[in-house]
């Protein structure tokens, strides 16, 4: 049996074969029928190839690089999960240890990007703050823009994995009128996090192991996510070759919406809404009549339990008994039940995502909410920059330009200003989607 695909067009009677290769026909082959491939929101179009991550959406399984997701979540740490993201293996001991001080020897960032993040209002959401300093620190690295030089790329991925939780830390003191934190260099990766955001007058700051640990692994099941839409932002700008700096910056603005890492922001003030077990019946009804969605569920992908948050649950459990019990768990918990055995729900394939709990978590932990999505695109760094490298390497990628359907008008005559008559309408009154 051969690898194709015959596709007749029944207006001309034109045939051709395409070719299969790994599961896929080229959209481009299409064109030999002077066709396009309509896909809106590309649910059904693979636009690159890869070996980050991999998921099998029906069977709830994600892995990098081969690695099964909950392994790692077991054994091993955030720096090591990211240099295996970016660099394709688990590193060696001593690959480890230099790996470990290449990092922590970025956590700095320039006095003049502490000023920069000073002159925001003091309540400027972190998200924000985040979106715009990242972006600014291609101005500090302009060297940065040597995309195709391999020295250039890792020392841009070494900075942007030492600094974004530097960055994040200092966008939460903002907001809180705290001085900033330095680093302190000792600590681990997400030890030196905590120590940035809750360091008082201290000359040393304990971060709790529990906790330490806890958001580790939060950082560990937060590190990649194949073509999600804030990684197809990054390859979307990497495309141009822009430098790394601005591409993470775009991709933390699609990071930032509430469909996507801002969702567990989202489920906190819903669950906060909810206020308790009995309100649950309300909000569900809100959501069936299509008043509004259940935050922290659904997936694109997943259409059976996301793994990350069968992890998420489990951790909840350490985390509560150093913070004490969060109570929106008690609601998060019923809520998850009642939707579970509701058809609207069972019949769409809605369960409970990556976000659906780690944001209980991280309220337990005193992470104030603003911040949530934030801790996000920290972990998420290590699989935009392996995903953008991926770009940057592949012969076959060239700039992102898709084709659109043009449904607007034919060629008209102009009508000069003052012969247009508008029925003394005000321009807020002329209907249309701006
Ligand atoms: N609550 C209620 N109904 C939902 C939900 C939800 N959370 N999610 C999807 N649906 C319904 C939707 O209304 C549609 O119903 P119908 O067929 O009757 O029109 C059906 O399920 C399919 O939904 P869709 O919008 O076509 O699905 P999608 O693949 O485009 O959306 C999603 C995926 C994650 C954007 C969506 O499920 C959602 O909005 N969830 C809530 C936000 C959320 O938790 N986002 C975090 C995603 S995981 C972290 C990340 O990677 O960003």
């Amino acid at each position: 049996m051969a690898d194709t695909l015959t596709v007749i067009d029944n207006r001309t009677g034109k045939k051709i074969e395409l070719p299969i290769e790994h599961g896929a026909i080229r959209a481009t082959e299409l064109g030999k029928l002077g066709l396009v491939s309509y896909d809106p929101a590309l649910l059904n179009t693979a636009a690159c190839k890869s070996k980050v991550s991999y998921i099998d959406g029906d069977r709830g399984i994600l892995r990098y690089r081969g690695y099964p997701i909950e392994e790692l979540a077991e054994k091993s740490t955030f720096l090591e999960t990211a240099y295996l993201i970016v660099k394709g293996e688990l590193p060696t001991t001593s690959h480890f240890r230099m790996w470990q001080r290449n990092i922590t020897m970025h956590t700095l960032v320039h006095e003049n990007l502490k000023q920069f993040i000073q002159g925001f209002r003091y309540d400027a959401h972190p998200m924000g703050i985040l979106i715009a300093a990242v972006g600014a620190l291609s101005t500090f690295y302009p060297e940065a823009k040597n995309v195709m030089n391999l020295e250039s790329r890792r020392v841009q991925t070494r900075r942007l994995i030492g600094k974004m939780p530097t960055i994040a830390a200092f966008a939460y003191r903002h907001s809180r009128g705290l001085p900033y934190a330095y680093p302190d260099n000792d600590l681990s990766y997400t030890g030196n996090f905590l120590s940035m955001m809750f360091r008082m007058t201290e000359l040393k700051y304990k971060p709790d192991t529990i906790l330490e640990r806890a958001l580790d692994v939060l950082f560990i099941l937060h590190a990649d996510h194949e073509q999600n839409c804030s990684t197809t932002t990054m390859r979307t700008i990497g495309s141009s070759l822009a430098d790394p700096y601005a591409s993470v910056a775009g991709a933390a603005a699609a990071l930032g919406g509430p469909r996507h890492g801002s969702a567990n922001e989202e489920v906190v003030h819903m669950l906060h809404e909810i206020g308790t077990i009995e309100h649950i019946p309300e909000l569900i009804k809100q959501v069936k009549r299509g008043e509004r969605r259940l935050m922290g569920f659904g997936h694109r992908v997943y259409k059976n339990f996301d793994p990350r948050a069968k992890i998420i649950k489990q951790i909840a459990h350490n985390v509560f008994e150093v913070t004490g019990k969060n109570p929106l768990i008690d609601i998060a918990v019923e809520l998850e039940r009642i939707a579970l055995q509701d058809d609207y729900f069972v019949s769409r394939k809605l369960y409970p995502n990556v976000d659906f709990y780690s944001g209980i978590i991280y309220e337990a932990m005193g992470l104030p909410v603003a911040m949530f999505p934030v801790l996000f695109a920290i972990a998420r760094t290590a699989g935009w920059m392996a995903q953008w490298a991926e770009l940057v390497l592949d012969e076959e990628q060239k700039i992102t330009r898709p084709k659109q359907l043009y449904l607007g008008y034919d060629e008209r005559p102009y009508v000069p200003l003052d012969q247009r008559r508008d029925g003394g309408a005000l321009e807020t009154e002329v209907s249309g989607p701006l």
